[in-house]
């Protein structure tokens, strides 16, 4: 069974199917979503849309997806987000919003467990740090974790001989055995609307469960495009400017 991960699309449209496209050319079988479908891009709606046509979809909703849906409270957001949530909100149909409102914070099936940012706390904690992953073991049942939230694509790795994390960039990383059963690893694919490792290329990853590889690409999109759909939509210019340079 091979997966495409995505996380953290943030109604980037251009970047989303730059993304599809690569998971269509790779074949995959099933489609992982790590929540934060909406929120600071101009195109919520369409992504929406495109994401729950997928096949094999599994999502979980996001720190963003919730503020629209009026589950999370605002006042814990930057202005720039609190600004986009509020547009967006505004921009949404009832169908979308119901969708949103019906999100789980978290999926688990036996072989693997999905949240939007910990398994502690699903939709606000980052996961970053190796003492942190190894403090969220005990909420995870089956490995590997899918998780996004950071906008960074990294590996957790940890075994008996300690904790570690990697970023990805553009490379890939495999989850081990240990024992016979699959070691404690998570992955984050990266953000494919708001990358935020100075690379601006959209990010996601494929994850093969026969060979427990996890690979990071990274895809080039037209974001002068988005670009300009968020100054035409009146959205703070510092979501225009950051797309540029991945941060
Ligand atoms: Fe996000």
């Amino acid at each position: 069974m091979r997966y495409g991960v995505f996380s953290d699309v943030h109604g980037n449209l251009e970047a989303l199917k730059a993304v599809l496209g690569h998971f269509e050319s790779e074949g995959v079988d099933a489609h992982l979503c790590c929540g934060d479908l909406v929120g600071y891009g101009p195109d919520p709606e369409a992504c929406l849309g495109l994401i729950r046509s997928l096949k094999g979809l599994s999502v979980v909703g996001g720190n963003h997806d919730l503020a629209v849906a009026g589950r999370m409270d605002l006042e814990w957001f930057n202005p720039y987000a609190r600004t986009a949530a509020i547009w967006t909100r505004a921009h949404l149909s009832r169908q979308a919003l119901d969708f949103l409102e019906g999100l789980p914070l978290r999926v688990e099936t036996s072989d693997w467990t999905m949240v939007h940012g910990s398994p502690r706390k699903p939709p606000e904690e980052y996961l970053l740090s190796p003492a942190q992953f190894q403090d969220c073991r005990s909420y995870v049942k089956a490995w590997p974790l899918f998780m996004g939230h950071s906008h960074m694509p990294l590996a957790f790795r940890s075994s008996a001989a300690g904790t570690d994390v990697v970023f990805l960039g553009d490379r890939e990383e495999s989850a081990a055995m240990e024992g016979g059963v699959p070691a404690p690893a998570a992955f984050n694919p990266g953000s494919v609307g708001q990358p935020r490792d100075h690379d601006p290329r959209a990010s996601c990853g494929v994850y093969d469960t026969k060979t427990r590889v996890f690979r990071i690409a990274r895809l080039s999109y037209d974001y002068r495009l988005v670009q300009g759909k968020i100054r035409e939509a009146g959205l703070p210019e510092y979501l225009a400017l950051r797309l540029e340079y991945g941060q």
